[in-house]
This record gives structure tokens, sequence and C-alpha cells, in this order.
């Protein structure tokens, strides 16, 4: 491997890793090869040009905040790649001994305390980045990353209401906080709002409906947030996101793996709390391959709306209502 920018390599054979694009490739035919193939390894000299090595020629380094930036899940990811292209990245956590060594330790990384549902907190972080954008020249903020979210598994029967009412504080509220505060930082750079909802907000899934509810929610309040931030020149785009490999099913139970014991329920609690029926399993999405398909939606300046990433989402897309199969039916009746 080369730079981050520029990539020579000598493999064996192999096909280019998703997000990266072959510039030249020279390849000697194994068949006119004066020796047996198998004496020798099959080599292919490429030199090939990373998709964000296009992002950087045409935009500037930019100044990005992430909430939820905890080791293992997908907002440390899409800082991490954001920091390894040279990107200040602002990585924020309500406990910042859970962000990883490895983010935290580079220099264009800004490391800042922030718990979406307290307000005293974003207004010290609004404060914190217009202090350090103003020393690295920057003067405003490019992109918001509303990451930061968690999941709340119990049947809609045995929801607890107040349980329910601070997972929608940090859900929809938080980000909504968030774009409250940050508004003049990034109207400032004509910026972006990155929301990261889920698919399931499309998906009636049974079991995790407060979690799902609150993601519905998010998008639609994303979705109005595009409209109204437009002639502030602020962009918003909703990263309708599949299921991705994070602590994310543990952290649901964690919270409460517990049904009422007057539960209709009770004889499916463990079909309920298992982790791969929740909304996240063995099968999801790598971190690191997520984080390189939002890079483009995070540091584009131009377009907003619904993008669908991740495992699953693009199947979540087709199947939810007046789309793909539904438009099939109906064509049918
Ligand atoms: N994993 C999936 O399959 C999937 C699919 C679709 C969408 N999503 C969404 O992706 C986002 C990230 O989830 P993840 O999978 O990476 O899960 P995760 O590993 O559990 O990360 C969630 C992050 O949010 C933080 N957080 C929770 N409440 C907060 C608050 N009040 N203030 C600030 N930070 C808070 C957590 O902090 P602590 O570590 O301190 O709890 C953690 O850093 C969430 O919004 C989730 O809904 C995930």
């Amino acid at each position: 491997m080369g730079s981050r920018f520029m990539e020579f390599s000598v493999c064996t054979g192999t096909v280019r890793k998703y997000g990266y694009l072959s510039g030249i490739a020279v390849g000697v035919p194994t068949n006119l090869w004066p020796i047996p193939v198998d004496t020798v390894p099959t080599f292919i000299i490429s030199i090939s040009v990373p998709v964000h090595w296009r992002l950087m020629a045409s935009t500037k380094l930019k100044t990005v905040l992430i909430t939820g930036c905890s080791g293992g899940g997908i907002g440390a990811g899409i800082a991490q790649e954001l920091a390894n292209q040279g990107h200040h990245v602002f990585a924020t956590a309500r406990d910042i001994s859970k962000i990883p060594t490895e983010l935290s330790s580079l220099s264009n990384v800004t490391i800042l305390r922030l718990d979406v549902t307290s307000q005293p907190s974003i207004t010290e972080a609004v404060e914190n980045v217009t202090t350090v954008t103003e020393r690295i020249g920057s003067a405003g903020l490019d992109v918001l990353v509303n990451n930061a979210g968690y999941g709340y598994s119990m049947p809609l029967l045995d929801v607890d209401i107040e349980k329910a009412k601070a997972l929608y504080d940090t859900n929809v509220w938080g980000p909504v906080r968030m774009v409250q505060a940050f508004c003049d930082v990034l109207a400032a750079n004509k910026g972006r709002v990155v929301m990261i909802s889920s698919a399931g907000a499309a998906v009636n899934t049974p079991w995790i409906g407060a979690y799902c509810s609150s993601k519905a929610a998010l998008t639609n309040i994303s979705e109005t947030m595009r409209l109204e931030l437009a002639p502030l020149g602020i962009s918003v785009i909703t990263a309708m996101v599949g299921i991705v490999q994070t602590n994310f099913a543990q952290n649901v139970g964690s919270s409460d793996a517990t049904l009422p014991s007057d539960s209709r329920y009770l004889v499916i609690k463990d079909f309920i709390f298992n982790p791969k029926s929740i909304e996240n399993s063995t099968g999801g999405a790598k971190i690191n391959d997520l984080a390189r398909a939002l890079v483009g939606d995070i540091l584009t300046k131009e377009g907003g709306g619904m993008v669908w990433r991740g495992y699953k989402a693009g199947s979540n897309y087709f199947l939810t209502e007046n789309r793909g199969l539904d438009v099939f039916l109906k064509s049918l009746q």
C-alpha cells in the first residue's frame, strides 16, 4: 500500500476492494507464460485511485462534528475514515473514555464531551467548536453528523412510557437540539447536516416499535429541515441505514431485557430479546464499509433527501410502501 490518496500495488490476481477505482491495470495472461502457472503467483500490477481521492481533488478539507463516537460504533467508524483522509473531526461522546485511542491520538481530531440530551453540554460544544475552527482558519462548521442514538426492545403493549420518552429525547429531540445550536456555525460555511436514521423507520418491525417510530419521526423531521434550512444554505441528508455490526443490539439488550410479569408475550420472551431478532445480527455490514459508503454523502455539498446505505437497506427500500414490490402488486390488480 502507498499513500492514502494514491496506491500502487502488486497483488496476486485479487479483485480491487469496494470503494476503489482501478485506474491502470497491466496483466499478463497466464496461458502465455512459458512455465506452469501454479509454480508462480499470477501478478496483476495496478495503480488504483481511491474514490475519496476524487472528492479530495474537488473539495477542500472539511470540519465535521459527529455525535456518539464510542468505540465499536458507526460514529467512531465515520470519524476514523474522515480523520484518515485529513479532515478535521470533532469526535464527541457523552463518555469520552469510550472514544478509541486510535482516533483520539490523531492531531486533526478534537475530542469533546457531548450529551445530546443536555442543553448546557451542547452549548459548551458549540463554544469549543467555534474556538477551534477559528484557530484552524475555518470559521464555521462544514458538517454535523447526528449519529448518537439507541434502541429499546419491548412490545408496544408493555412499553414503559417514561423510557420511550427518554428514547425520543435522545433519538429525535437530540438531533433537533443539535441543529438548533449549531445552525449559526453551519450557516457560516453553507454547511450540511447528516442524520443517521434507520431502514427500520420505513419497515414496521414487531418488538422495536418505540425505536423504529423514533427513527421514523427523525426521518420526517430531517426531511422537513431539508426544506426549512435550504434558504440558509444548509443542506440536509437522511441516511436510512441497514443492519450494521456494532454494539447496538447489546446496548439495547442491556438497557431493558425483561418483560413485565403480566405481559401477554412472556412465552416468546427469548425471541423478543434475542439480539438477532432486534435490528442487528452477525450478518450486518461492517462498520468500515458503511463509513466508506457514507463518506460521499457527508462530504458532498449538493443534494439531500433520503439515501439508503448498508446491509439490506436497499431491499428494505424496495419493500416499503409505494415502491418496488408494492408498485408491482398494484400493477397486477
Ligand atoms: N447498528 C445498526 O444496525 C444500526 C442500523 C440503523 C441505524 N443505526 C443507528 O446508528 C446510530 C449509531 O448506532 P450504533 O449501531 O453505532 O450503536 P452504538 O455502538 O450503541 O453507538 C451509539 C452511540 O450513541 C451514543 N449515545 C447514546 N445516547 C447518547 C446521548 N444522550 N448523547 C450522546 N451520545 C449518546 C452512545 O454512547 P454510549 O456508548 O455512552 O452509550 C454511542 O456512542 C444510532 O443512531 C442507531 O440508531 C444503527
